[in-house]
């Protein structure tokens, strides 16, 4: 089964489920807001938090369509990251997704208001879903993203991230700092899709342990790419995390230590998925892709 699992076609097939729905939820008008959001939303991603969602679904024996809106939400709310994180007021970025930053190709105040009506478009489209999922697994969902994205999660690890510039930290430290930056909205994206798709609490626990790894492996590989990626295919800058003095996996433990920690951390990762058949060949395709990736 394994080698039959053809991932590039499964990658295309999922992003244009992703992306239609996308333009369902979020259609275009003449309005400079809609256009910025849409432009950040739309400037080509990887979709990784959204397939992961599906990905699960998919590994609990549910199907893509089930949890295609709430797939798209996540993907709201991690555009929304990414437009406030490429700020001058945080890393003053000029260039992601291949395409100059949103305050860049707008202004500043546009781009601060655009990821604010993502974070919110999110929610509106999370509470709106009603009649797509039983009540209560998606209020669970809801509660979850909440956490991951907010002043405990995403939001509390941007902080730090931005505090500790010039500052070295230890490798606890750095790990913590990921898992909250990064690691949590990833791991709430495999946990929605497992959720909405029913599966029990032991698959449940099994794709915890799932999430965390690769999300913390997601951030370390972000970190490599910016030692050591392609500007060209990354469709961002690299070094600017030694320019900023960040502290990162690459900068305290070298880039091969860092490279080792990361395939550790997918093995992890597969291993967890062990209880599954290959309903969860996606997930694994993922995780493996992780660290190989060159976007
Ligand atoms: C970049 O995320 C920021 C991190 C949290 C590491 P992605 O690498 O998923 O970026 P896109 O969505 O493909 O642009
Ligand atoms: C981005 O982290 C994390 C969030 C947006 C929450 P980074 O700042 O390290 O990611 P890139 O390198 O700009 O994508
Ligand atoms: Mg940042
Ligand atoms: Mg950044």
């Amino acid at each position: 089964m394994t080698s039959m699992f053809d991932f590039n076609s499964y990658l295309i097939a999922k992003n244009q489920q992703i992306n239609e729905r996308i333009d369902a939820l979020l259609k275009p008008d003449a309005s400079r807001i809609v256009s910025a959001m849409r432009y950040s939303l739309t400037a080509g991603g990887k979709r990784a938090r959204p397939v992961l969602c599906i990905g699960a679904a998919e590994a609990v024996g549910a199907n893509a369509e089930n949890v295609l809106t709430v797939a798209c939400a996540i993907e709201m709310i991690h555009t929304y990251s990414l437009i406030h994180d490429d700020l001058p007021a945080m890393d003053d970025d000029d260039l992601r997704r291949g395409k100059p930053t949103c305050h860049v190709a707008y202004d500043e105040a546009t781009a601060i208001l655009a990821g604010d009506a993502l974070l919110t478009l999110a929610f509106q489209v999370l509470a709106g879903a009603g009649s797509e999922y039983p009540y209560s697994r998606l209020l669970e969902v809801i509660l979850m993203l909440s956490h991951a994205a907010g002043y405990k999660g995403m939001v509390e690890g941007q902080m730090r991230d931005i505090a500790s510039e010039g500052i070295s930290l230890n490798l606890d430290e750095i790990e913590q700092i990921h898992a909250l930056k990064t690691g949590a909205l990833i791991q709430a994206s495999v946990l929605s899709g497992a959720i909405l798709g029913g599966g029990n609490a032991e698959q449940i626990e099994h794709l915890r342990a799932y999430g965390k790894n690769i999300g913390l492996a997601f951030q370390v590989t972000d970190d490599i790419l910016n030692v050591e990626g392609d500007p060209a295919l990354l469709g961002k800058a690299v070094g600017s995390d030694e320019s900023r003095k960040k502290s990162t996996y690459p900068s305290i433990m070298g880039i091969e230590e860092s490279k080792e920690f990361a395939r550790k951390l997918v093995n992890d990762a597969l291993a967890a998925l062990n209880v599954f058949d290959s309903k969860a060949e996606p997930l694994r395709a993922v995780a493996r892709y992780i660290i190989e990736r060159k976007r």
